[in-house]
């Protein structure tokens, strides 16, 4: 029986580890790490200088490619369900050559893996075609590292709040009755899309990480500035993650 642990290991910075986290890590027969690409080269580092950190015994840890979407397929949900079948089956091989009898294997995973992320459902597709027992290990996520950024709460007084997608934000503006929406995977600046009127931003790149810029201020003024800022900083580290809470209302009562 393989047992798969997913550790979240929060949101880029090496401290953020748990002690439950530590000790999933260090109780692993071996951890997977993806690789590829000039984020990934970074976040991988990230992951590794984790284990060093932590690691008491000598467990391997091995790196493997990530497929890459199809782009030629159109359709974004059958784009990611390729996607993460693809992914599937390289987590498998893995798995299979380098544990083939039984044990555990850890993945680390960024923030939560239960927000925005597919480790648990190609964890499922795995699961599907072995043996498996899943473990989850939560973790920091950004939406945490975005309010620890601005000291801030990320609701009003017994007010709901929405955590959605550039890409929505984008397409179907602020939802309907929600006065504080987080914004994650935005990679091109939807609030450029909306009406500022009346809308504050709170804006995190890199949270919790080295290099964090945070920036605030009304919609209306802010725009312009978080455009430029984000791009100077993906031209100079060559990858870019970001984090954004839109608040309506007066936001220093919120
Ligand atoms: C694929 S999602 C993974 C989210 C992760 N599971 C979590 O718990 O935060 C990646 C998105 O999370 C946000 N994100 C993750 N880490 C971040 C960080 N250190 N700074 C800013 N945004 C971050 C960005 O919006 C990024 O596009």
């Amino acid at each position: 029986m393989i047992e798969l642990s997913l550790v979240g290991i929060g949101s880029g910075n090496p401290e953020h580890l748990t002690l439950q986290a530590v000790r999933a890590l260090n109780e692993a027969d071996l951890i997977l790490i993806p690789e590829k690409g000039a984020a990934k080269d970074e976040l991988a580092q990230i992951r590794r200088e984790i284990c060093r950190n932590v690691l008491t015994d000598d467990t391997p840890i091995v790196g493997f490619t990530l497929p890459v979407r199809d782009e030629k397929i159109t359709d974004y949900d059958a784009r990611v369900n390729d996607w993460h079948d693809r992914i599937a089956v390289v987590w498998k091989q893995a798995i299979e050559t380098h544990l083939p009898e039984s044990g555990t294997v850890a993945f680390l995973v960024w923030g939560d893996p239960s927000l925005y992320d597919s480790t648990l459902r190609i964890a499922g597709r795995v699961k599907s075609k072995m043996s498996l027992d899943i473990k989850v290990i939560p973790g920091i996520t950004s939406i945490q590292t975005l309010t620890a950024a601005h000291a801030m709460p990320v609701n009003t007084i017994n007010g709901p709040f929405t955590v959605t997608t550039g890409r929505r934000l984008r397409d179907e503006g602020m939802p309907a009755g929600m006065d504080k929406v987080v914004v994650m995977l935005d990679g091109e600046c939807s609030f450029t899309k909306l009406n500022p009127e009346g809308l504050y931003i709170h804006w995190t790149a890199y949270a919790g990480m080295q290099g964090e810029i945070s920036l605030s201020g009304p919609l209306s003024q802010m725009t312009d500035v978080i455009i430029e800022t984000r791009k100077a900083a993906r031209k100079e580290r060559g990858w870019i993650m970001d984090i954004y809470m839109l608040s309506t209302g007066d936001h220093l009562l919120a």
